[in-house]
């Protein structure tokens, strides 16, 4: 038997053999280019569902069974063992770098962590209570005017040295995005710091007092930029991939990355998660929140709570579930929102609605209370994965710049509008 589906368009009788293409892992996917052509029909899919957008050799996740692979390495094993550099060298190069390769890597990434000086009045420009996503999504558009030097993006040189700046930079932007709404002056990085502390310096710091990150900090954000890497053909990867395959400038591509994942549904959910937290307040209304997720005449969802892909536990959520506890432990912090937060985990398990829609936490649902544990502002933590995210985004960018299927992303559509008619002249109408 081959390996092909045949679809069989029952009115005319006419049938395309469509051939099934397996990866290393995951579900095999049928190829349907020709179904247009042969058949004279399109696919339709709302929300992408069922449809694979590419292939892609950088990250795999079964979400039936809460796995998630970067370039065949387990998240665990990551999450463990690496740093938030390494993982973005593993991304873009897709094998870990030797010894000399990863100091050769940390050294690359902290001569691009300057920003242009004339960047730094482009904040002036917002208003002091602007979203530090808005900011960040034009502050990163804005990067595309300064580098001229590599905008071939055909020359593979270009596209790493664009890898290398939005990987350094991004903290930095981070920083001041924070620094701004505060009144804070901006800070310059400091190269003889890691990349972590290098963020909470320039984050945090204050002229006039020194700084040191408590290590405890350092390790749970490093851990948190390793969970937020990459996470395959997530919403705002998608939408970094289209703006890429228009051959548009990579910046503006990261930018339309950060703009997607400001949504609640997406990245914006760890924001969500924690008002929802604080609107609970207590144990004892937990039920009733639980009851308006399950109503279906209420808008309300639980935030922090299931995904598109995963039908069992996110592996992201289970480490920082347990990251959230130590850190909380080791910090000696009085965070009433966790016990909130596991009792919502708790009760929500035990839920039918919940189990029968395979409904488990996500990587938002605790993430929040490290942030905050580590006092970074709510309205911050979308800007923090995006940090994080902008690895992922910038090595799918390179890999959708390589790909010998390359061609512009053009969606089809069914048409469901009004039949042709004959302009009125508006006097009549
Ligand atoms: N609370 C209550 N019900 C829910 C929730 C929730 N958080 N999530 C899904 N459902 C229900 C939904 O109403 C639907 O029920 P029914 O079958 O009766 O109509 C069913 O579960 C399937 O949901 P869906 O909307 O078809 O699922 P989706 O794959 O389109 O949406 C999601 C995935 C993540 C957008 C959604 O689960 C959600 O809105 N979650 C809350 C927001 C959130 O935590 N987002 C972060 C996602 S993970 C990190 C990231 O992507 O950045």
């Amino acid at each position: 038997m081959s390996d092909t589906v045949t679809i069989t368009d029952n009115r005319t009788g006419n049938q395309l053999e469509c051939p099934i293409i397996s990866g290393t892992y995951g579900e095999p996917v049928i190829d349907t280019k020709l179904l247009h052509k042969e058949l004279g029909m399109f696919t339709i899919d709302p929300g992408f569902g069922t449809t694979a957008s590419c292939r892609s050799s950088i990250t795999y996740l079964d979400g039936d069974n809460g796995v998630l692979l970067h370039r065949g390495y387990p998240i665990e094993q990551l999450a463990e063992n690496s740093n938030f550099t390494e993982v973005c060298y593993l991304l873009l190069h897709g094998e870990l770098p030797n010894s000399q390769e990863m100091v050769d890597w940390d050294h690359a990434i902290k001569m691009h962590t300057m920003t242009h000086e004339h960047l730094s009045r482009f904040y002036q420009g917002y208003r002091y209570d602007a979203h530090p996503m808005s900011i960040m999504a034009g502050v990163v558009n804005a990067l595309a005017s300064y580098y001229h030097d590599a905008t071939d993006i055909q020359n593979p040189e270009h596209r790493l040295l664009t890898a290398k700046r939005v990987i350094a930079k991004m903290p930095n932007i981070a920083s001041k995005c924070y620094r701004y709404a505060s009144g804070l002056p901006f800070v310059y990085p400091d190269n003889d710091k890691g990349f972590v502390e290098n963020f909470l310096y320039m984050t945090f710091s204050w002229p006039s007092e020194q700084y040191a990150p408590p290590p405890v900090a350092i390790r749970a954000l490093e851990l948190l930029l390793i969970l937020h890497a990459d996470h395959e053909q997530n919403a705002s990867t998608s939408a970094v991939r289209l703006a890429g395959s228009a051959e548009s400038n990579p910046f503006g591509c990261i930018a339309a990355g950060i703009n997607t994942l400001w949504g609640k549904a997406h990245g914006g959910a760890n924001e969500a998660v924690v008002h929802m937290l604080e609107e609970i307040g207590d144990t004892s209304n937990i039920q009733k929140f639980v009851d308006k997720a399950k109503d279906k005449d209420d808008p309300f969802r639980l935030m922090g709570f299931g995904h598109r892909v995963y039908k069992n536990y996110d592996p992201r959520a289970t480490i920082i579930r347990k990251a959230c506890h130590d850190l909380i432990t080791e910090m000696n912090i009085d965070q009433p929102m966790f016990e909130v937060a596991m009792e919502l985990e708790r009760i929500a398990l035990e839920d039918d609605y919940f189990i029968e829609r395979k409904l488990y936490p996500n990587v938002d649902f605790y993430s929040g209370l490290i942030y905050q544990a580590l006092k970074i502002p709510v309205s911050m933590f979308t800007v923090m994965f995006a940090m994080a995210r902008s690895a992922g985004w910038i090595a799918q960018w390179i890999e959708l710049m390589e790909d010998p299927d390359f061609r512009i992303g053009r969606p089809r559509q069914l048409y469901i509008g009004t039949e042709k008619r004959d302009y009125v002249d508006v006097a009549k109408r």
